[in-house]
């Protein structure tokens, strides 16, 4: 793309189509920043740049980039242009596509993280003015969360790591390489490590993580059995996509050179009380099956989010039945439209 099209205020938000980054993109250009997105549709769709009166929020011809980032001739290409980048993309799936594909996740974001990180290096700290990577909570030490009443995790505690799953591990590499790019090069850096993030555009399908399956099952039933997996008693610390939203614009502000900052509230939610509440906004007659022999993950995870508040004046807002009726809403207006 050519130098020429860049403004004072630009960024990349690389899986810009995905549904922390269609969220980002929206909220940038509404505040003035020319927004491109680099994504290779593995997961996010085009059509999440759109409005819902069908306008699109950024140039998908010349500001849309449909790129595999895993290609680094062609990551080089599109990162390293604007001032800023929000580094989004990633394999990312639920607890059953990533336990089935371990290896293949781990490879992928740890080619997509390294060559993002690499072009980053060499269009340097004189081209860009700061870096934002996003981190999981999956990448916290197994141990660390097989207490069913966790006390809330603090950053410090991600080492000595030993995460769970190939996900945490594969995270938790890149938030490693991207420290020693921010020391070596100078370019301002920040990783935000995001507990489980839901909200809408949903991906509610073979690969969607659990809030979005269990709508779409609440939706179709009786047509579909409405199974969860596991027993239900694994409890997570459930984050709506705008909260993490405010967090990436606050972080574009105050996040540089902290190193990592948790965003999730500090409690957890037990999955069998979502699938209660999502059953009570379905109005419908659901008794859940719980299916102990599918995997489940760690047993409990929760946030201090006290560096979060101190640095980016960051709390999370979104209620989680309002956002779970919101999301229902989406699922179903998706479904029923097809
Ligand atoms: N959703 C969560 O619960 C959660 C929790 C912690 C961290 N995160 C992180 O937040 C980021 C965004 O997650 P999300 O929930 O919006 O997921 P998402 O799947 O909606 O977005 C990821 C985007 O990356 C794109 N992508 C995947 N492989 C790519 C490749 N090789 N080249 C270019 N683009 C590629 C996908 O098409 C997708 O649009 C990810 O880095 C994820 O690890 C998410």
């Amino acid at each position: 793309m050519p130098a020429s099209v860049y403004k004072k205020k630009s960024i990349l938000i690389t899986g810009g189509c995905g549904m922390i980054g269609s969220n980002l993109v929206r909220r940038l250009s509404k505040e003035g920043w020319e927004v491109f997105v680099a994504d290779n549709l593995w997961r996010g769709k085009v059509g999440y740049l759109y409005d819902e009166e069908g306008n699109a929020v950024i140039d998908p011809d010349s500001h849309f980039f449909n790129v595999d980032l895993c290609d680094p001739d062609a990551c080089e290409k599109v990162v390293g242009r604007t001032d800023y980048i929000v580094h989004l993309a990633a394999r990312v799936a639920g607890i059953e596509y990533v336990f089935r594909n371990q290896g293949e996740i781990f490879r992928i974001n740890n080619l997509i993280n390294s060559n993002v990180f690499h072009a980053a290096r060499k269009a340097g700290r004189d081209k860009i003015k700061g870096l934002i990577y996003v981190g999981t909570a999956c990448s916290f030490p197994a141990a660390r969360q097989n207490n069913s009443n966790p006390e809330p995790l603090r950053e410090e505690e991600l080492f000595p790591a030993y995460p769970e799953s190939a996900y945490g591990w594969s995270k938790l590499m890149g938030q490693l390489e991207l420290d020693y790019l921010e020391k070596e090069t100078g370019i301002p850096c920040c990783t935000l490590l995001l507990h489980n993030v839901y909200g809408t555009p949903a991906d509610y399908g073979c690969r969607s993580q659990v809030i979005p399956a269990l709508i779409r099952k609440a939706v179709l039933f009786p047509k579909e059995e409405f199974i969860v997996m596991g027993e239900g008693d694994q409890k997570r610390a459930f984050i709506h996509v705008d909260d993490v939203t405010e967090a990436i614009l606050s972080a574009l502000e105050r996040g540089w050179g902290k190193g990592c900052i948790q965003i999730g509230p500090s409690y957890c939610t037990g999955i069998r009380e979502v699938v209660e509440t999502i059953i009570r906004i379905s109005g419908k007659k659901i008794v859940p099956r719980f299916d102990p022999s599918k995997p489940e993950g760690d047993k409990a995870r929760c946030a201090d989010y006290s560096k979060a508040k101190e640095i980016l004046g960051w709390e999370p807002e979104v209620d989680l039945e309002e956002g779970l009726l919101r999301c229902y809403k989406w699922i179903e207006k998706s479904i029923i439209n097809g």
